[in-house]
């Protein structure tokens, strides 16, 4: 019998609709897709691979051994049942295919994660530098001017970092996106919200806070719905999806340039190397696992800005710790020494870090954090593949200026 659909059918039908995930073969984005697809959302890829072949230039490979991307699909459809739609297409260069595809899918979200996300890659040489500019900034505006052109109310997630905010905070929890400020009008004081003022520690993140202004001015222009996400440095490397089967296991950076610092330190641990510290280690940074990333994505999902609505930015971070309390947990819980090396990045030796997180936990986000177990997971992950690892790759070779010194093997000097 021929029923109408109630309220709840409705948005449940609405939820269901097609999703294009850019950087879909990516550390964030292929768990995402799995969990976007498990949801019962009719999910598209997008990817030029262009992350496989930095692992070719760099000499080495994930931690993992992360299957072809058409293996990847087909693993997931035998198990589940479930198709994904791969496209393999560069949304800095191939524009008018990028237009295509939005008006030929019309998709309800578009999460973007396609850029180059290393900011030590992104300091390695003028090359690089380049490459890091040109592909993320190109991306994000093809992305904005292709949804402008198909016409399709699509709301668009997307990637960005904590690192836009700088790592000086004036001693004030950093808000999300905005910041209100008094300013003096004709001798009365006003409040007024501004963008929180960007301030980016290397040219990676500098393509994060011109991402921001261009979202600024496409939603502002052309009503396009924007959320952006500004993620803490992202651990763990398994989700439920990803567990399921060995063809679906995600990838896992290890090394000097993509490796996030945590995972870092496990995998140095595994392999007998002293944890890595670069300058004094009291440099704070914010936190997220793995399982949590899909999670906060899945919600921004479900709730989009309104038309018309601003920007919508959250902190997707959960906790926060200085470089040094993590090493310090790693060498307590696998017994590795640590060790010190000149920083070559241009910071602060120091900072506090306190930020503001309550948009995801109000939308019922239950933090998975250092304390949980999870930590576990991830030494027997490193463990399990420390025959892959390259000893010669675990420095970071890239430094933010010429005079910042290396040592005789081009990589940072151990500190005295
Ligand atoms: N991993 C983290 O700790 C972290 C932290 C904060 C923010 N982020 C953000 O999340 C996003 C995803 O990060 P990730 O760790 O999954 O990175 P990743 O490098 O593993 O994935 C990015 C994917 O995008 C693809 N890609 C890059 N440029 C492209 C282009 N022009 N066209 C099509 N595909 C392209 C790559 O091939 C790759 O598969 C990035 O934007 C990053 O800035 C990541």
């Amino acid at each position: 019998m021929y029923q109408t659909a109630n309220q709840e059918d409705v948005h449940r039908m609405a939820d269901r609709e097609k999703i294009v995930v850019l950087g879909g073969d990516g550390f964030c984005g292929w768990p995402t897709a799995l969990r976007l697809s498990s949801e019962g959302h009719e999910v598209v890829i997008v990817d030029n691979l262009s992350r496989r072949k930095i692992d070719i230039e760099l000499g080495c490979e994930s931690l993992t051994p992360i299957q072809p991307i058409d293996r990847r699909i087909r693993t997931w459809q035998t198990l589940t049942g479930k198709t994904l739609e791969f496209h393999n297409l560069n949304i800095a260069e191939e524009y008018p295919a990028l237009v295509q595809l939005i008006e030929t899918v019309r998709p309800k979200a578009i999460v973007h994660f396609a850029e180059q996300r290393a900011a030590p890659y992104s300091m390695k040489s003028p090359r690089h530098k380049r490459y890091t500019v040109d592909n993320n900034i190109n991306g994000t505006h093809n992305v904005l001017c292709a949804i402008v052109e198909s016409g399709v109310d699509v709301h668009l997630v997307h990637l960005g970092t904590m690192g836009v905010y700088g790592y000086g905070t004036a001693g004030l929890s950093i808000p999300e996106g905005y910041l209100t400020v008094k300013v003096e009008v004709d001798g009365t004081d006003r409040a007024i919200e501004i963008p929180y003022p960007p301030h980016p520690g290397s040219i990676y993140h500098m393509t994060k806070t011109l991402d921001a202004l261009l979202f600024y001015y496409y939603n502002k222009n052309d009503d396009v719905r924007v959320t952006d996400l500004h993620q803490g440095v992202v651990w763990g490397t398994n989700t439920e999806e990803t567990l399921l089967h060995a063809d679906l296991v995600n990838r896992f950076d290890w090394e000097g340039d993509y490796g996030t610092v945590l995972n870092r330190f496990l995998v140095q641990a595994a392999v007998g190397h002293p944890l890595t510290i670069y300058g004094s280690g009291g440099q704070t940074r914010a936190f997220i696992h793995l399982r949590d990333t899909v999670r906060c994505i899945s919600l921004a999902i479900q709730h989009p800005p309104a038309r018309k609505q601003r920007v919508k930015i959250f902190n997707q971070a959960t906790e926060t710790h200085r470089v040094r309390t993590l090493a310090e947990l790693v060498a307590e819980l696998t017994g590795a020494d640590i060790r010190h090396y000149v920083n070559p990045r241009n910071e602060a030796s120091d900072n506090e870090l306190v930020i503001h997180n309550k948009q995801f936990l109000e939308l019922g986000l239950n933090p998975i954090t250092l304390s949980e177990g999870l930590l576990q997971e991830v030494i027997e992950v490193a463990g399990r593949y420390r025959e892959r690892v390259d000893a010669a790759k675990i420095l970071a070779d890239s430094r933010w200026r010429a005079d910042i010194p290396l040592d005789r093997e081009g990589t940072p000097a151990v500190q005295p």
